[in-house]
């Protein structure tokens, strides 16, 4: 598979054939970058993937450069992915939770992230509960900003490893393919950030779920709603099922969790409405046996576990851009 975005075969662009038209010091969401700019992340993403593959010593050196993983909403994947991506470019990490830092002795997000910056962090991964709260750092602090999921705006890393995945299963170009986002559409920065990505890269998004947590009004963004789950299953070329977000979530849009599973569940018997050759997706964490049964989760439809992995290559190639738009993708060891 090759992601020809430049017209030029992958293995026949360096390092920087492959940033030369990367110009954003921060990654605050999809919605503004155009297509291009999501190629361009997928064909440094791919090319990190073959290099771990055959050749993990050839992979850049971020040596001497520090990322800081501000992490102020808890997480397991993405923290983990952004440690590990740092790490395999030679950068050193440190994680700043909420819990165990100055936060809870009430500094502000202004302040922690001033002191880290003046401790010499390369880059601030930030996640946090309210939206809006990277692009407000971003105008703070010199260094790149990246957005590692703020509030229901969106969740950027997780879309373009999202659109990784299915470019590597449905074909590398998505033009026309359908997707089918089922859950909790409402409160999800993951739909959002989806969304986005998806139709930049001409795929057709279908939203389902209850109609409470569904609103047609999302129909402005351009997609498709349909409440009758199995119309929105059809023909889809992929489902991403979504799990009810509490944390969110401000008042009851619907009776029970049993209820939700058994009317918008996917379990066997709606997996079978499903084309065969459809893959399923799910950013995780996973409530099984809620939004997704484990026999699907746990299937060869499944690509639940390819889209963590792929995390890892997607969170370096942002990395990697956004510290080579400010000139520091040199290693500063010697
Ligand atoms: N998908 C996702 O953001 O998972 P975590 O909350 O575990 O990072």
């Amino acid at each position: 598979m090759a992601f020809p975005a430049s017209g030029r075969p992958l293995n026949s662009l360096n390092m920087n054939d492959l940033t030369a038209n990367w110009k954003r010091k921060d990654l605050l969401s999809i919605e503004p970058l155009h297509r291009e700019e999501i190629e361009t992340i997928h064909q440094l993403a791919r090319r990190f993937k073959e290099l771990q593959a055959s050749n993990p010593s050839s992979i850049p050196s971020l040596r001497g450069r520090t990322v800081l993983n501000l992490f102020i909403e808890p997480s397991t994947r993405t923290r983990i992915a952004f440690e590990i991506a740092a790490k395999r470019l030679g950068a050193d990490v440190t994680l700043v939770e909420k819990a165990a830092s100055s936060l809870v002795k009430g500094e502000s997000l202004r302040d922690t992230a001033q002191v880290v910056e003046a401790l010499q962090a390369d880059v601030i991964v930030l996640r946090h509960s309210a939206a809006g709260s990277p692009q407000y750092l971003s105008q703070i602090v010199k260094v790149p900003v990246i957005n590692a999921g703020d509030g229901a705006h969106e969740h950027p890393t997780q879309a373009l490893l999202d659109t990784f995945t299915m470019r590597e299963h449905l074909g590398d170009s998505l033009e026309g393919k359908k997707v089918t986002i089922l859950g909790d559409i409402l409160f999800s920065r993951v739909a959002r950030s989806n969304i986005f990505a998806l139709q930049k890269l001409g795929a057709q998004v279908t939203l389902s779920g209850p109609a409470t947590l569904v609103p047609a009004n999302f129909e402005k963004l351009g997609v498709t709603v349909e409440l009758n789950l199995r119309k929105a299953l059809a023909d889809a070329d992929a489902v991403m099922l979504l799990r009810i977000q509490h944390e969110r979530q401000t008042s009851t849009h619907f009776p029970s969790l049993d209820e939700y599973k058994s009317m918008y569940g996917l379990n066997q018997a709606r997996g079978a409405w499903l084309k065969p050759e459809a893959i399923i997706m799910h950013p995780g964490p996973v409530n099984r046996g809620v939004e997704l049964d484990s026999s699907l989760a746990d299937s060869g439809r499944s690509v639940i576990l390819e889209q963590v992995a792929n995390g890892i290559f997607t969170r370096m190639a942002v990395i990697y851009l956004c510290l080579s738009a400010c000139g520091k993708t040199k290693d500063t060891s010697q």
